[in-house]
């Protein structure tokens, strides 16, 4: 099959092939762009999925279970009209598939000025960059609003996004209880004492 299309070119046509490298170099380049309002359900949709593949077996089922799309959607839109917090996507093609916040430290480790709220990749689209580009996007939000360095939070228990942070040039701050629903759990801080210190 591969051999006729290829006999089918002329030096006219698009060759065959084109729309598969388009599709190819779509796929593994990831562009980050600040979110708008329109965002809020494709950010939702994907803070969902990505809580239940992430926190499966970290956080109760039931709890899981009921995260609820619509909610975060309200939750998203407020923070989408927030002046002091950056919300970058990234896409796949035309589809949402990665989104990263952050803004002002707030909570409480007060030697940082900056922090990132939240990171969140599908599954299906992780390990192909968008992380790195979403902290790219999120540390240039940060120098627009003035702030000078970024801590983020992590469960302790989330190795994977651990290893991500540290890939990043994050130093372990400290580790602190964090209450989710009703489970207590551990979390632990990363920190970089100035943007200029994230590889990303
Ligand atoms: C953690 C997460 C944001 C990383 O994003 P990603 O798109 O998968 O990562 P990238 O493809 O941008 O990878 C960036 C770098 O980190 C490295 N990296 C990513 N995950 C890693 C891991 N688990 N272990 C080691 N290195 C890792 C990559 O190898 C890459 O380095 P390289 O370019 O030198 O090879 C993403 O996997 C995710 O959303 N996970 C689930 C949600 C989550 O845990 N969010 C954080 C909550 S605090």
């Amino acid at each position: 099959m591969a051999a006729a299309l290829s006999l089918e070119c002329s030096a006219r046509e698009p060759r065959p092939w084109s729309n598969e490298i388009a599709l190819y170099f779509e796929s593994v380049v990831s562009v980050a762009r600040p979110a708008g309002i329109e965002d809020a359900a494709a950010i939702a949709r994907v803070h969902v999925a990505s809580w239940r593949t992430t926190y499966r077996g970290i956080l109760s089922d039931d709890f899981l279970e009921s995260l609820s799309e619509k909610r975060y959607e309200e939750r998203w839109r407020r923070s989408l009209l927030d002046e002091g917090t950056r919300v970058y996507v990234a896409e796949d093609g035309r589809e949402v598939v990665a989104f990263a916040s952050g803004g002002r430290e707030r909570a409480g480790e007060h030697s940082f000025a900056g922090e990132l709220y939240a990171i969140y990749v599908l599954e299906e689209a992780q390990g192909r960059g968008h992380g790195r580009g979403l902290v790219r996007a999120v540390s240039a939000g940060l120098r627009e609003l003035d702030l000078a360095d970024m801590i983020v939070w992590v469960l302790r228990d989330n190795t994977r996004a651990r290893r991500f942070y540290e890939r990043l040039g994050g130093i372990y701050i400290r580790s602190q209880p964090v209450t989710i629903g009703t489970a207590v759990l551990e979390e632990v801080s990363y920190g970089w004492r100035s943007l200029d210190d994230i590889q990303a």
